[in-house]
């Protein structure tokens, strides 16, 4: 929607970016009026539903389903990258202070750059190296810093274990059962690309510049972190916890919206109805009811979102359904929003290559409404 000056006129600037078409993209496309979500010119709900997350990576990464020879040379790139170097795990050691999860990422995607094995090559190849060993090895960060800070020795991940069995055996320090195992899988697919959200703008951007992958990677993490995008999920199960402490669903979501506050989990930009990723995941804790611990917090949620629906006529996003998902995993909340980032890291990857292969530099203009032809005056006869 454009901008109205105090006359009413139209400033031609269009607050938040919405509905402004920013770059061409072969990788997610939203229809938000349907609710439908492809990746690549697939169902990203079907792609939950039969593939993998390494399938997801390839195809973001290629374009193309992996053949069974193709998933096996990345399977085997990924198992060689996901090791963490003992420089890295130093770094993890010494962050200063207290770092969330999410800070820690940042910094650890960041300082991946200087331990490149080829920094002076900028050829594809090289990038969608560099994009398989960040995705490859965010899980191990992230759980290894996390261990680090209980005062836990980091857990290598098992060669004979997938990306998100790795993911969840290294945070845990215990294999997944195999439904737990899917389950983080789906969310991970499901979490992977999402088109110009507001953190793959900050990625492209970034690489617009033909500033580096690690550059790019570590402003689409900065960016996610924030309530209105990717720690949306946090805040959801603050409020789920919440709504259990109070006892009474109604009062609690009456109370939140008398008071204009944000019900986080619900809204989105594009999406007008149901987000595909939420409807899916809400049914696949339905399914599941007791083999997955939690089953308490997806009832608790179905009853949230019922009431919010009920008053405002709001449906819920993927982080609404990704939180209890998540708990009943066995994540804290802390972690829920890094987790979202090492299953993003595939989507931001390939719009990295995407935004390289027709690259031009990213800089639009503003709308300037402050004061004009100001004259100086020096320090010393300035007036309070
Ligand atoms: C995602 C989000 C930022 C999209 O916002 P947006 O497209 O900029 O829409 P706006 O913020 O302009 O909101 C439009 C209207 O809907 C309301 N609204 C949107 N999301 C809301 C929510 N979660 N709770 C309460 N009201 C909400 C706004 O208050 C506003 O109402 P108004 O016109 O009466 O002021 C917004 O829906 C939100 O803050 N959601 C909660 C955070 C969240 O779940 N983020 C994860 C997104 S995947």
């Amino acid at each position: 929607m454009a901008k109205k000056e105090a006359n009413g006129q139209e400033t031609g600037v269009v607050r938040g970016l919405g509905d402004v078409v920013a770059a061409s993209s072969r990788l997610g496309n939203v229809d938000g009026i349907a609710g439908k979500l492809w990746y690549c010119g697939f169902d990203a709900v079907e792609l939950a539903q039969r593939g993998t997350y390494e399938e997801t990576l390839y195809l973001l990464l290629y374009g193309e389903l992996p053949t069974a020879r193709q998933m096996d040379g990345l399977v085997g790139e990924m198992t060689r990258c996901r090791r963490m170097s003992p420089a890295m795990e130093q770094l993890l050691r010494c962050l200063p202070g207290a770092p969330t999860p999410m800070e820690a990422l940042r910094t650890a995607v960041s300082a991946l750059s200087a331990t490149d094995p080829s920094p002076l090559d900028k050829s594809k190849e090289a990038n969608v190296r560099r994009a398989v060993r960040i995705v490859s090895q965010l899980p191990t960060l992230m759980a290894a810093h996390w261990r680090l800070r209980q005062g836990e020795k980091p857990v290598e991940p098992r060669d004979d274990l997938g990306h998100a069995a790795n993911l969840y055996y290294m945070f845990h320090a215990r294999m997944p059962s195999g439904v737990e195992a899917r389950v983080l899988d789906m969310c991970l697919i499901l979490m992977a690309e999402h088109e110009l959200n507001a953190s793959t703008f900050a990625v492209r951007v970034v690489c617009s510049t033909l500033s580096d992958i690690y550059a790019a990677l570590t402003a689409g993490i900065g960016a996610l972190n924030g309530p209105l995008h990717g720690a949306a999920n946090t805040e959801v199960m603050k409020m789920l916890l919440e709504v259990d402490q109070a006892g009474s669903t109604e009062d609690y979501v009456q109370g939140a919206l008398a008071a204009k506050k944000r019900i986080m989990g619900f809204g989105h930009r594009v999406y007008k109805t149901w987000d595909p990723r939420a409807t899916f995941l809400r049914q696949v804790l339905a399914d599941l009811g007791g083999q997955l611990p939690g089953a308490h917090w997806h009832r608790l949620a179905d009853e949230v979102q019922s009431t919010v629906f009920r008053h405002k006529q709001l449906y819920p996003n993927v982080d609404f359904y990704a939180a209890p998902a998540l708990y009943g995993l066995g994540f804290p909340m802390e972690m829920f929003t890094a987790i979202f980032a090492c299953a993003r890291s595939a989507g931001w990857s390939a719009h990295v290559l995407e935004q390289y292969d027709d690259n031009r530099l990213i800089r639009p203009t503003t709308d300037y409404v402050g004061s004009i032809n100001r004259m100086y005056v020096p320090i010393g006869e300035r007036r309070a």
